[in-house]
């Protein structure tokens, strides 16, 4: 396996894979890989001959009050694993190569982007579509996977590459979870053994929606006072929305009847923030 800090080196690797009649996989992510990353490599390399893992950690879609500085970076940790996982290659530039000098082109993916996460995080979905956008251009790869876990981002990016006629695949892949059933998240670091615990909450939130729903309930208001219920039960959570989606337009539905939706959760959790999303 590889590692190469610039798109010219990128490049190149990218056509040497090609020349040998290969085809590309790609994996973005900001590193502190977990096992949830390291699925998304797997499924990556089920799909392509050979896969490039992106570690870049992206200053434009962090808020000023947010943890940009204090975020995670593990590259040593994140080499072995993206080397097991089967990675070919990872690419690891730094902001200063990958963002030109006085940088003043964004990417916008409007109204998708303004719910849910965009609506407590002005600015974030900018600068994941605005990067990605540049990964896609940098990586020039057939197939890129993202976890579902991050609903409307990965809504965010097939809306991109749908509008912008990037010639990738994109491929959600299932969230995977803690033995406790809490989401996988580089976040979880910031989190006590007690937290950990009160976490659970949110996944039981959505398994109470869910159940609901099997029994026929299409109601939204039902669906999210199920999921409220479990979420008030454990008062350490501090709920940031609570919402049924329909899955392609991230909008809010009254009724889940006749379309594809799911729930989806923000929760602070002491300073840390959480999200969790389950079909309906
Ligand atoms: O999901 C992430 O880790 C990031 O938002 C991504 C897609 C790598 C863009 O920085």
């Amino acid at each position: 396996m590889e590692v190469v800090h610039t798109i010219p080196e990128l490049r190149a690797a990218v056509a040497r894979a090609r020349q040998a009649g290969k085809s590309v996989g790609f994996v973005p992510t900001m590193g502190c890989l977990h096992e949830g990353h390291l699925s998304l490599i797997r499924r990556a390399k089920q799909e392509s001959g050979y896969v490039v893992v992106s570690i870049f950690v992206n200053p434009t879609q962090f808020g000023p009050n947010e943890d940009f500085a204090k975020y995670p970076r593990t590259f040593e940790d994140d080499r072995q694993g993206c080397e097991v996982a089967g990675a070919s290659l990872i690419f690891a530039p730094s902001a200063a190569d990958f963002y030109p000098a006085g940088a003043s082109t964004w990417v916008d993916v409007e109204g998708i982007s303004a719910g849910l996460c965009g609506e407590f995080r002005p600015g974030h979905f900018r600068g994941v579509a605005t990067v990605v956008a540049m990964l896609f251009n940098a990586a020039q790869a057939d197939v890129a996977v993202f976890g579902r876990k991050d609903l409307q981002q990965l809504a965010v990016i097939r809306r991109m590459v749908r509008d912008l006629h990037f010639p990738v695949r994109i491929i959600g892949h299932e969230t995977v979870r803690e033995p406790n059933g809490v989401a996988m998240s580089s976040r979880n670091r910031y989190l006590s053994a007690e937290q950990l615990t009160q976490a659970t909450a949110i996944p039981s939130a959505l398994s109470a929606a869910q159940a609901l729903a099997k029994t026929g309930v299409t109601d939204a208001v039902k669906l999210r006072t199920a999921a409220n219920d479990v979420l008030a039960a454990q008062p350490a959570l501090k709920p940031q929305y609570c919402e049924i989606v329909d899955l392609e337009t991230m909008a809010p539905v009254a009724s889940t009847a006749g379309k594809r939706c799911a729930i989806a959760v923000a929760c602070h959790l002491g300073a840390t923030r959480l999200i969790d999303n389950a079909d309906l």
